[in-house]
């Protein structure tokens, strides 16, 4: 059998063939109706008022901590239970991240591990929706408004997810998707940064090109320096033929999620919780491996039929995060050590997955026992 890849995109060429075509006849590559489309859907879509689009989620979050004058001295608490980028760009503007640790069901930081974290340097906090689970953002929400320190949502799996029906990216004060080929919608690469703070709004508009704000005489009037970290016109087009199908994509990936709980929760796989008021987008089906089976040797027993991987990261064990700041978070860690990532696409058959897995289960047993 054909290996099984963990995620299939959910773009084809003929879906932007016609638009590709016209971006071509028409030689305007950026800043132009594709890119103003897809912010506009992604505004309409999430219920934020701003919308800018970016080359990927770690500039996004960047430009945020940017936006709120992060440097040295400062400190940021982030979800423990992430990919790297997430403390790194803190690490970048030379602060420091805090890593909050986080709960062993949803995987995602608590008000408990939030309030242990808070000094009085910080300055800001990134909430992660855990491969797209935004379980618990409603009350640290609360809990920053309380201490009066700015929440960014690192949504970069979440496109899609919600709360109380609410989608993320209009829930904190400023939210940052990905658009990576794991993610449900894929422009290549690329993001993007909700809001709906007109403030914030204004200085990304002016950062996001090269600090310009509108014309002065026949010239751009550059009234700050900037940057540009922008999405392209194919990258846009991409994303809108997606995000059309946005929803139906969920729901599908929700029965995928379902059937695997079906076939694996006898077998001691235990899925990520998701709170009973959120919709779950299902970026990724993630189980944690009972005690008794070794995931590393799962993974590898699985190898050469079907392609899966850890959950994510606990940042604060990683190589360089340990050396400099030390003492990883126990349940981050664990995490790390136990989750498996199972292949979640449009028609991927779970039962001959879960044989797949059942089958290597046996392998790695054997080999415990020889
Ligand atoms: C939680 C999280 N944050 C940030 C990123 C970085 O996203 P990007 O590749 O768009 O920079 C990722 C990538 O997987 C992620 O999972």
């Amino acid at each position: 059998m054909d290996k099984v890849r963990l995620i299939k995109p959910y773009v084809s060429f003929p879906d932007i063939e016609a638009e590709f075509r016209e971006i071509f006849e028409s030689g305007i590559f950026t800043r132009g109706k594709f890119v103003e489309q897809f912010a506009e859907d992604i505004k309409s879509y999430t219920g934020a008022e701003h919308c800018f689009l970016t080359t990927s989620a770690t500039t996004s979050l960047w430009l945020c901590l940017k936006l709120l004058g992060i440097g040295p001295g400062d400190e940021v608490v982030v979800s423990d239970f992430s990919f790297p980028a997430t403390a790194n760009v803190v690490e970048d503007l030379g602060a420091r991240p805090v890593f909050a640790d986080v709960s062993p069901d949803t995987y995602n930081m608590t008000v408990e591990t939030l309030t242990a974290s808070i000094s009085k340097a910080t300055k800001a906090i990134i909430f992660v929706d855990a491969l797209g689970n935004p379980s618990g953002l409603d009350v640290i929400k609360e809990t920053a408004n309380a201490l009066g320190i700015p929440l960014i949502e690192d949504a970069a799996c979440a496109i899609g997810s919600s709360i109380d029906g609410q989608k993320c990216g209009s829930i904190a004060d400023m939210t940052c998707f990905s658009f990576h080929p794991r993610k449900l919608i894929s422009t290549g690469e690329g993001g993007a940064i909700t809001t709906n703070n007109a403030q914030w709004a204004d200085w990304l508009t002016a950062k996001l090109f090269h600090g310009a704000a509108g014309m002065k005489g026949i010239a751009l009037d550059f009234v700050d320096y900037g940057y540009n970290f922008r999405m392209s016109e194919l990258q846009a087009a991409m994303g809108i033929s997606q995000l059309v199908r946005l929803d139906a994509i969920v729901d599908q990936r929700l029965r995928t999620r379902a059937q695997y709980v079906h076939h694996l929760a006898p077998l001691g796989f235990v899925p990520q919780q998701v709170d009973a008021n959120v919709r779950h987008n299902v970026q990724s089906v993630v189980f944690k491996v009972p005690d008794s089976i070794d995931r590393d040797r799962l993974v590898i027993a699985l190898r050469d039929t079907v392609e899966t991987t850890i959950g994510t990261y606990a940042m604060s064990g990683l190589t360089y995060y340990e050396t400099k700041y030390g003492c990883p978070n126990p349940v981050s860690t664990k995490l790390q050590e136990c989750t498996l990532t199972l292949p979640c696409f449009e028609g991927v058959d779970v039962a001959l997955v879960c044989d797949a897995v059942q089958q290597a289960i046996k392998s790695v047993t054997k080999e415990f026992t020889c």
